[in-house]
């Protein structure tokens, strides 16, 4: 959410800035703006909308200079203007900021009662302004930036630069995201390793807190009391053409395509080829005596989330409290002692997410994450990380990262199972083998692309559509029908199966399809009831089954996909493939911007 990327060095500072942006931009695409110093005089170019609107500025405007900083915006204060793009600045000083400054307007009354004149709505602005108080005032650039840190209360991550002071940049974060890169006679700030891939490989990552005072040959880190630190170097294993749409015409496109890839490389890390066993890092508690988990996130982490408590609750007799992560923060639940934090996070930056670890930790639960960002703030924060290997992922809406979470609850489920007594060998290795299964099922779906597209016809056509599911598919017609939302504009609602006589039931005509997540199984007889109930008062059937469900479901759906049959175990997983498959092709017909849909940003480090 925003992105922030900056250069101090010998090149020209633009075309390295903008391309930082371009791998940015998912985090945010209100507005974008750079601003460079040219011979020591601070220079900015500003556009609202996507980066592809600056780069026109820039090519009739072009900035020159060998110091530079960019920002990719999601508007929080302030519409998203070229007004109200970043960077902010005076004559003296300009800013990037990602965040928000909660204690912005105290601070904006104080510096306007002592002349300082604003010129957007934005908190972010603050920053700046108070920085060029400081200077106004004879500071350095060094004292006026942490002077105006100290004060500031909120999230943010900020890169800053200087009028006259060439090859200086300052940089800052606390609760959101911000790295340094090192290169060669030149150095970088970025808010993650992605801005930085093709220009270094080595990067340091700031802890929260932290300041850095960067040179064209050095970095300076000041923690949090703005005494000297160390921060290691880490060689990241990101390379630049990890991030490239491969020849698919949208990011989402060939994500959905890496869903194989990544869940094998997912069981790769968790099972060991060699005993088949799942094999976790050091516990920070006995898994056979925990009394309860505690699981939280927000978005598609937390449907993932939900999938985990049926499997946890189910195979491990494990109970479980489930929460959106938002939600648990503040309801300030009387969580039983003990209890095992688990929380998911596909960036490990979300702010809610965030939060709610630290309040987890806070009344003293130890806490493991599922996340995909190794080096992201919940990874240092959690007492355990469980990685998805998912690698980057740019789309906004989530497919792949989703998929890797699901297969790391599953494979948490049995170690926890095996840890509680609650399978036996044979079961573990049945329930191993069908892990070990699904990158190859999870292929095949792609065969059922075509019909796919046949179904996202019809929903493409309706402007409300309901998804059913029931036990550990329900969660699956959540992602459903949060991505048709989120991607094909379409009002989506989920609800579990059985819950549809109790209210929805009364929306069911020809104009609200329902789409149905229904594998054959335990659970398969009563769904169909609920359809058959749907489907006698009008209801457009269009059904998700697999291949031993298909026969009946076609003699009632207007369309029936036969997914793969799998075990029920990781049904959910293949099941999700195919519903992400039907929002992707529903935005195409509908035409949206399936990789950046409005008003969305990954990373959403505001709460
Ligand atoms: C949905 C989506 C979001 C995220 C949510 C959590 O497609 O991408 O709902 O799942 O914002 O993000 P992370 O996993 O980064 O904490």
């Amino acid at each position: 959410m925003c992105g922030i990327c900056g250069v101090v060095g010998h090149r020209p500072a633009t075309p390295v800035v903008f391309e930082g942006l371009r791998r940015l931009e998912y985090r945010g695409y209100d507005s974008a703006g750079i601003a460079t110093l040219n011979e020591g005089r601070i220079e900015r170019r500003r556009a609202a909308g996507k980066l592809d609107n600056l780069a026109a500025v820039l090519e009739t405007q072009p900035l020159y200079g060998t110091t530079g900083i960019g920002h990719t915006r999601w508007a929080t204060h302030g519409a998203p203007t070229e007004n109200n793009a970043h960077p902010h600045g005076t004559s003296r000083v300009a800013i990037v900021h990602n965040g928000i400054i909660e204690n912005f307007e105290a601070l904006r009354s104080e510096l306007e009662a002592a002349g300082q004149v604003f010129e957007t709505e934005t908190d972010s602005e603050t920053i700046a302004q108070m920085v060029d108080f400081y200077l106004a005032a004879g500071q350095s650039p060094r004292a006026a930036a942490f002077a105006t840190l100290r004060r500031l209360e909120g999230a943010y991550a900020v890169a800053m630069i200087f009028a006259g002071y060439e090859g200086l940049m300052i940089g800052a974060r606390h609760g959101a995201p911000l790295a340094a890169g090192f290169g060669d006679g030149e150095m970088f700030l970025g808010s993650d390793s992605l801005a930085l891939a093709p220009l270094t490989r080595r990067i340091a990552y700031l802890d929260d807190g932290d300041c850095v005072v960067i040179t064209p040959e050095k970095a300076e880190f000041f923690d949090r009391n703005g005494e000297p630190v160390e921060r290691a170097i880490q060689t990241t294993a990101l390379i630049a053409g990890a991030v490239g749409k491969d020849g698919y015409r949208h990011y989402m496109e060939k994500e959905l395509h890496e869903h194989p890839l990544v869940i094998g490389q997912t069981l790769q890390r968790m099972i060991d080829p060699a005993t088949r066993k799942v094999v976790l890092p050091d516990m920070p508690c006995d898994l056979a005596t925990i009394p309860r988990g505690v699981i939280t996130a927000c978005g598609s982490a937390y449907f993932a989330g939900m999938v985990g408590r049926y499997w946890l609750e189910e195979i491990a007799r494990l109970p479980i409290d489930i929460d959106v992560a938002s939600e648990l923060r503040y309801r300030n639940p009387p969580l039983t002692p003990g209890s095992l934090g688990m929380l998911i996070s596909q960036s490990g930056e979300t702010a809610d997410t965030l939060a709610a670890l630290r309040a987890l930790k806070g009344i003293g639960l130890p806490v493991l994450s599922v996340l995909n960002a190794e080096h992201s703030t919940m990874a240092r924060e959690s007492d355990v990380v469980l990685g998805t290997v998912a690698g980057p992922e740019i789309s906004v809406a989530s497919t792949k990262a989703f998929t890797a979470q699901l297969t790391v609850m599953a494979c948490l489920t049995i170690a926890i199972a095996r840890a509680r007594g609650t399978i036996d060998a044979a079961r573990e290795d049945e329930l191993v083998t069908a892990l070990l299964d699904l990158p190859g099922r999870a292929e095949e779906v792609f065969s059922r692309q075509a019909d796919i597209r046949k179904m996202a016809e019809v929903v493409a056509e309706a402007r409300d559509v309901l998804y059913l599911g029931r036990g550990s598919v329900y969660p699956v017609a959540m992602e459903g029908a949060l991505k048709l939302k989120e991607i094909s504009y379409i009002h989506a609602e989920a609800y579990a199966a059985g819950e549809m006589k109790h209210g929805p039931i009364s929306l069911i005509d020809r104009t609200v399809p329902i789409v149905a997540t229904i594998p054959s199984g335990a659970l398969f007889e009563k769904t169909l009831s609920n359809l058959q109930e749907a489907k006698a008062r009008g209801g457009r059937l269009l059904a998700f089954t697999d291949e031993a469900g298909a026969g009946r479901l076609s003699a009632i759906a207007e369309q029936t996909i036969a997914l793969p049959k799998v075990h029920p175990f990781v049904t959910p997983i293949i099941q999700t493939i195919g519903v992400q498959i039907l929002a992707y092709e529903t935005a195409l017909l509908k035409g949206t911007d399936v990789d950046q849909p409005r008003n969305l940003a990954k990373s959403v480090t505001v709460e």
